[in-house]
């Protein structure tokens, strides 16, 4: 049932090329220059209507939604949200009818999900569904639906999930935009090809995984540790300190490299490691001399950058580079070395890799 793999969660890292291949899959037309989103019902009109749009989820989805986020704004130039939902739904968010809420859960079962579902839709917006399981809770609720086609995911870190989910973000921003006319014709091309080169490049990230499991079992033995990146950058940095605290059960925090001098910068000390994500390359020059101040006060650091920006070893004591996309695409390539990390890292501590202790794959309760 593993399918010749050790663990559920590492059959599903590796299943993650067809994974974005299946969540492609017909949705993107043959000549590569339209995103067909039949599932969705909302008219053209109403998706010029929208005004504002809320993303909210748990967990691993929430940090999915905040790649959503900023993939929606830069593509579709409509303002986003993105919140937990147990802070959703007590916050009173300002919702209207022309706000799109767009829950994410790979279930579909997530009680504080759901609860946040069913008051978005009270309060009269619409709501979009991305889920990976057909006929869910959160499907049947929703008034449009994108499934990820991840197929069934067993280990409790979510994976190939998120990944897929990712996807789906992409191709509904790339929907968004063609339909309020914020991409030209030339860009939704190139996009959508960078999207076709994905599946393969993943391939060949999974291939440097002895890399990644000499760094966890170097990290495996601290206490602590920080994960650090600017923008995209930083939202795959909350999803990796999230899957190594989950899985190894060492602790770790992901920061905005941009905040560690104000305040963070006093835990740096000899010897801690930090993972340093360095793959947008608009902020490559910034994310630096971020790491240059952790280095300064003796962390030990992993760099992750891209191909052709090999100058980051200077700066790291370590580093593994991804192939080039587009740096809107990264996410998709860069949460890879990190889902491998806190694989390896959870081995090296003997813990039960696909059952974490104290967790649950579904929450049914709020
Ligand atoms: O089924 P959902 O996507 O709604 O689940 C949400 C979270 O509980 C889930 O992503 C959780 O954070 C994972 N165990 C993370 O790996």
């Amino acid at each position: 049932e593993k399918g010749g793999y050790d663990h559920f969660m590492l059959k599903e890292i590796h299943e993650q090329p067809k994974a974005y291949r299946d969540t492609m899959g017909s949705r993107i037309n043959a000549d590569g220059s339209k995103i067909v989103l039949d599932e969705i019902r909302m008219t053209e009109d109403q998706i010029r209507s929208i005004r504002n749009i809320h993303v909210v989820a748990c967990g691993t989805a929430y940090h999915a939604g905040l790649v959503g986020k900023s993939v929606i704004e830069r593509l579709a130039r409509v303002p986003v949200e993105a919140d937990v939902a147990s802070e959703y739904r007590y916050r009173s968010p300002i919702i209207t009818k022309d706000t799109l809420v767009v829950v994410v859960s790979q279930s579909g079962e997530t009680a504080d999900t759901l609860a946040a579902l069913r008051e978005a839709k009270r309060q009269g917006a619409r709501v979009l569904a991305i889920t990976n399981v057909v006929g869910s809770s959160v499907a049947r609720e929703a008034d449009d639906v994108i499934i990820t086609w991840a197929g069934p995911e067993i280990a409790v870190a979510s994976t190939k999930a998120y990944t897929s989910q990712l996807i789906a973000f992409y191709l509904f921003g790339l929907y968004l935009a063609e339909v309020l006319g914020t991409i030209e014709a030339a860009d939704l091309r190139k996009t959508i090809a960078a999207l076709q080169e994905l599946p393969e490049q993943v391939e060949n990230i999974l291939q440097q995984s002895a890399k990644m499991e000499s760094f966890a079992k170097q990290i495996a033995a601290h206490n602590s540790l920080f994960f650090i990146g600017r923008g995209l950058d930083f939202a795959i940095a909350q999803e990796g300190s999230l899957k190594l605290k989950e899985i190894s059960y060492i602790h770790s925090e992901a920061y905005a490299a941009g905040e560690l001098k104000h305040g963070t910068l006093a835990l740096i000390e000899e010897g801690v490691p930090v993972i340093a994500l360095a793959a947008q390359e608009e902020l490559l020059e910034k994310t630096l001399s971020n790491i240059k101040e952790v280095k300064a006060r003796g962390a030990y650091v992993i760099g992750i950058g891209l191909e052709g920006n090999e100058e980051l070893s200077e700066f790291v004591d370590a580093a593994i580079y991804l192939p080039r996309t587009l740096s809107l695409l990264t996410p998709a390539l860069s949460v890879i070395p990190l889902q491998l990390l806190a694989y390896y890292a959870s081995l090296a501590k003997g813990n039960d890799v696909d059952k974490p202790r104290n967790l649950a794959k579904s929450v049914t309760v709020e």
